[in-house]
């Protein structure tokens, strides 16, 4: 009897379990949990429900976790990122519910989430936190048997730090996204080189030579604007942060204001997690021909409804590329309808980052399952030790050795009588 399942077509099952165990070469750090997991099964017998991208790299997180002895249920955290060969693997070969269908509408998107909860989930695992609104919002009856969560994202940390300060998060989470091991390796190097890849799979345009507007320079941007320069790109930065703006600067990108970049820009990508960064205003003046991108967590950066509005027409003219021609004569192009073009038009970031993201993951859902009795209903991050751990291990995995502090070292630093 399979497990309750939702997928595309579970006859795609062995490609997806070739597609995971090739992440799995890249993924040491979470292999050496999944194996620890498997001796000690510290989440034996725990209902977890899962809303993170279903990708190679996921299953491989989901495989740790039910050696753990978790009771795993996986639901889409957008509609375009599931693959469904991973998603039929998971099902048919590994015994794992997943709800989740590439190019799913809004309506089986949150009916998958729905399904993921049917169990009366005791964790919660989230990237951009819908699990969590939908549990607060929708399955309140649910709540009390949940005993905490964790959260990938930025997106999802603002979501549960808004939630917390109203006083209305129902349960303890730990934000992910919070450790140096996620943040300064996956949002930089992974949304760094995934964000060019999709890109370039979507369009297949040379980026040498091109303007590329980066909205945005937190770790997401930063990694974007260092890749595009790399390939030959002229980089644009647009920030709202002086400082972030300032450090732009000195890393040496041009900064303006998006009305000025909207006249230039060849490419513009936006990773910031606000709304309508791209506006109507900026639609207007943009060049004919111009592409634009999306690489924050959801598509409310580029402002689509305007962009629809003032549209004549508008046709698919490559699998991820769609044209709209503007009643001015103009064309412009939106990649991935303006969702995660990382994960819509390519497969997201890489599995040697994922591991880092997921190992914090794995520990992350260890750390609150042993953890909640004694936290209250707000946001936390992961001890230090964490971090240190996970980054060690990986450094065992690429045979890298560093120095360790002498005794005298270590007085040194932590004495306050030593000076001049
Ligand atoms: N987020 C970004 N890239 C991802 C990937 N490859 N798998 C899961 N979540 C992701």
């Amino acid at each position: 009897m399979p497990v309750p399942h939702d997928v595309a077509n579970l006859a795609l099952s062995n490609q997806g379990v070739r597609r995971i165990e090739w992440a799995a070469r890249e993924m040491p750090v979470l292999r050496l949990i999944r194996e620890r997991f498997g001796r000690e099964k510290p989440l034996n017998g725990i209902r977890m429900a899962c809303c993170l991208h279903v990708t190679s790299e996921t299953a491989n997180l989901a495989l740790a976790l039910r050696d753990g002895g978790a009771d795993v249920r996986i639901c889409a955290s957008n509609p375009l990122s599931t693959q469904d060969d991973v998603a039929a693997a998971l099902v048919h070969e590994y015994g794992i519910s997943v709800f989740a269908i590439c190019g799913e509408d809004n309506d089986t998107y949150y009916r998958h989430i729905h399904q993921a909860l049917e169990h009366g989930p005791q964790l919660t695992m989230d990237d951009g936190a819908d699990v969590v609104a939908t549990l607060h919002k929708d399955r309140r009856d649910l709540l009390p048997g949940v005993v905490g969560g964790t959260e990938e994202t930025t997106t999802g940390v603002i979501r549960l730090k808004a939630m917390a300060k109203d006083g209305a998060l129902g349960y303890p989470i730990v934000a992910i996204n919070e450790s140096d091991t996620k943040h300064l390796f996956d949002n930089r190097y992974g949304t760094g080189q995934s964000t060019i890849d999709g890109i370039i799979r979507a369009t297949n345009v040379l980026l040498a030579g091109k303007n590329i507007v980066v909205a945005g320079y937190g770790w997401c941007g930063r990694g974007v604007a260092s890749r595009a320069r790399g390939l030959g790109a002229q980089v644009i930065v647009t920030e709202i942060d002086p400082v972030k703006a300032l450090e732009a600067v000195m890393d040496g990108f041009r900064v303006m204001p998006m009305a000025e970049a909207a006249t230039v820009g060849d490419f513009f990508i936006t990773l910031t997690g606000d709304v309508n960064v791209v506006d109507r205003s900026h639609l207007e003046v943009m060049k004919d021909g111009a592409i634009m991108a999306n690489s924050g967590h959801f598509d409310a950066e580029i402002n689509l409804k305007a962009l629809t509005a003032m549209s004549e027409g508008r046709r698919r003219v490559r699998e991820h590329v769609e044209e709209f021609r503007i009643a001015d004569g103009r064309k412009l192009y939106l990649l991935g309808e303006g969702r995660l073009v990382n994960l819509a038009a390519a497969e997201g970031h890489p599995a040697a980052v994922m591991d880092m993201s997921f190992a914090n993951q794995a520990l992350g859902a260890e750390w609150i399952a042993n953890n909640h009795h004694t936290l209250k209903n707000e946001v936390y991050e992961l001890p230090d030790e964490v971090d240190d751990q996970i980054a060690r291990l990986k450094l065992h995995a690429m045979g890298v050795k560093i120095d360790y502090l002498t005794d005298e070292q270590r007085r040194y630093l932590t004495s306050w009588q030593e000076g001049t």
